[in-house]
């Protein structure tokens, strides 16, 4: 009877001492937790990465690349407006071949740290999207991120690909018949029906979604000079500003879709990375807060997520994914 007793206080006790498990599952890859580097922010060089690993992000995207190199726009590329970021970089990167070296890097330096990597892929062409996507493949990145939705860039149509339904199952549908690997569709928020273009990415074969991509174009003056800020002129607009569209988007594509989504957009605190979880996100995107606060802010994150689980008694991520839909 004794012997019982202990037995059941033992259970209780590890069970009050538990610390909730935050590692999540896309496509079969783990996260240690569900934050996630942003595409665009410290992606190009896998010392960063490391150092990422190192402080505790649960993945990691690398800046979208391109077949070839692209030095992108004159500065000022990026500027803090006051609600969030503007930026036009013009997809600045150093093409596909520094790219796979870089991804070959770090894949052995980021195995010890479990911490998988999502190589973001972006072309002018339907085309040449399932050219880069053989390409990366043979750098064995954990992910694939389709970036069809730059608001800065026209594609071959002269509009983002994002912004039609039938050019994003193409370009889905030719990266899929061109790697192994799980591919992630990064959509737009900048569209009439999100829900009309990730119904077709999903048809067309998408292992899963991320959104949003920044709000935009936006447009910050000078009003000294009443020139714009960015040297491009407009740019995607990011920030906590972005956030509540964010959160109604990923909101709407769970409800349509069966897939896995990476949310991001405006996540600068652990009260928004529950948000994004409770309305069916798997994983969730961090980039303007990297900006601001550095790499720090993913410990910080994944803290004030494990608060959050403590007081509501969650063991696992899965108990209150999707909660609000
Ligand atoms: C750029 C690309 C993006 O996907 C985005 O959201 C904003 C800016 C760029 O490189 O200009």
């Amino acid at each position: 009877m004794r012997q019982r007793g202990n037995e059941r206080d033992e259970a209780t006790r590890q069970r009050g001492d538990m610390e909730p498990d935050l590692s999540v599952e896309l496509c079969g890859v783990r996260l240690p937790n569900p934050t996630v580097l942003a595409s665009g922010i410290l992606g190009l060089s896998h010392g960063t990465w490391v150092r990422l690993a190192r402080i505790g992000v649960g993945a990691i995207t690398t800046k979208s690349v391109s077949l070839k190199p692209r030095p992108g726009y004159p500065n000022p590329v990026i500027v803090d407006w006051g609600g969030g970021l503007i930026n036009a970089v013009g997809l600045s990167n150093p093409g596909i071949e520094v790219m796979v070296e870089e991804i070959r890097a770090a894949k052995e330096k980021l195995a010890p740290y479990g911490v998988p990597l999502i190589a973001s892929i972006f072309a002018n062409t339907i085309y040449d999207f399932g050219t880069i996507a053989r390409y990366i493949s043979e750098a064995e990145p954990d992910l694939i991120e389709v970036n069809i939705s730059c608001p800065n860039l026209d594609s071959q149509y002269e509009e983002m690909f994002a912004a039609n339904a039938y050019v994003s199952a193409q370009v889905t549908a030719r990266v899929k018949r061109n790697t192994e690997i799980p591919v992630f569709v990064k959509l737009s928020p900048n569209v009439t029906d999100i829900v009309e273009i990730a119904r077709a990415v999903a048809d067309a074969g998408a292992d899963g979604i991320t959104a949003i991509n920044s709000l935009g174009p936006g447009l910050v003056l000078d009003i000294e000079t009443a020139r714009p800020v960015l040297a491009h002129g407009t740019g995607g607009v990011s920030g906590p500003a972005i956030h509540p569209i964010a959160v109604r988007c990923v909101r709407d594509i769970c409800r349509a879709v069966e897939l896995p989504v990476i949310g991001v957009g405006g996540v600068t605190t652990g009260r928004d990375v529950v948000e994004m979880i409770l309305v069916g996100a798997t994983a969730v995107g961090v980039g303007s807060a990297v900006a601001w606060q550095g790499l720090e802010v993913f410990p910080r994150l994944c803290a004030e997520l494990r608060d959050y689980m403590r007081r509501h008694g969650y063991q696992r991520i899965e108990e209150f994914r999707g909660k609000a839909l």
